[in-house]
């Protein structure tokens, strides 16, 4: 089980209150798409994905960026459980968009970039560093039932 500090729960509620969910999530999705384009392969019925500023205005890119930000929000209110709570996204990332796990790391990365460009100073390197970890939990569960 992974162990928490006081600082690092606190840290993680605060951050998913504070942040624009919408917002974060669009950017964080487009920012992987164009910087680390064979993530564009898992999303062909999103249509125009053709360059950076196509990606910025395509709405299917802000609606699935949100969604993201929403399973994140899942994971921190189950902070203690967030293995469980990932199973079936893990399954479907998994077996059903056989989406190289890989990517997750990526797509963490260019959440962490986003979320630090949002905050501002507040976004120190405790703040960073608790962030990563969490993050780190949630690629760990999302790639639990890759076989
Ligand atoms: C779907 C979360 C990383 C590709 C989803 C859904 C969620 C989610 C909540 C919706 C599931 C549902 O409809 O039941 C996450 C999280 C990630 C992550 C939290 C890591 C931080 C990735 C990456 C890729 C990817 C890196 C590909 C490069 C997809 C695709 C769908 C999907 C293609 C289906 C989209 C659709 O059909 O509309 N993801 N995901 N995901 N995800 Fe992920």
């Amino acid at each position: 089980m992974v162990v928490w500090t006081d600082f690092e729960r606190a840290t993680i509620q605060d951050v998913f209150s504070k942040i624009d969910a919408q917002s974060v999530g669009q950017q964080a999705l487009s920012r992987c798409l164009v910087v680390y384009p064979w993530t564009q392969r898992y999303f062909g019925k999103f249509g125009n994905l053709y360059n950076a500023a196509a990606i910025a205005g395509n709405q299917m890119v802000a609606a699935h960026g949100l969604t993201v930000v929403r399973g994140l929000e899942k994971a921190a209110k189950n902070m203690d459980n967030i293995k469980a709570t990932f199973t079936d996204l893990s399954k479907l990332h998994s077996e059903k968009l056989h989406v190289d796990p890989d990517n997750f790391k990526l797509l963490a990365d260019c959440i962490t970039i986003v979320i630090s460009a949002s905050m501002g100073a507040s976004f120190t390197a405790e703040v960073q560093a608790a962030l990563q970890k969490f993050l780190s939990v949630v690629i760990s569960a999302l790639g639990m039932q890759y076989h």
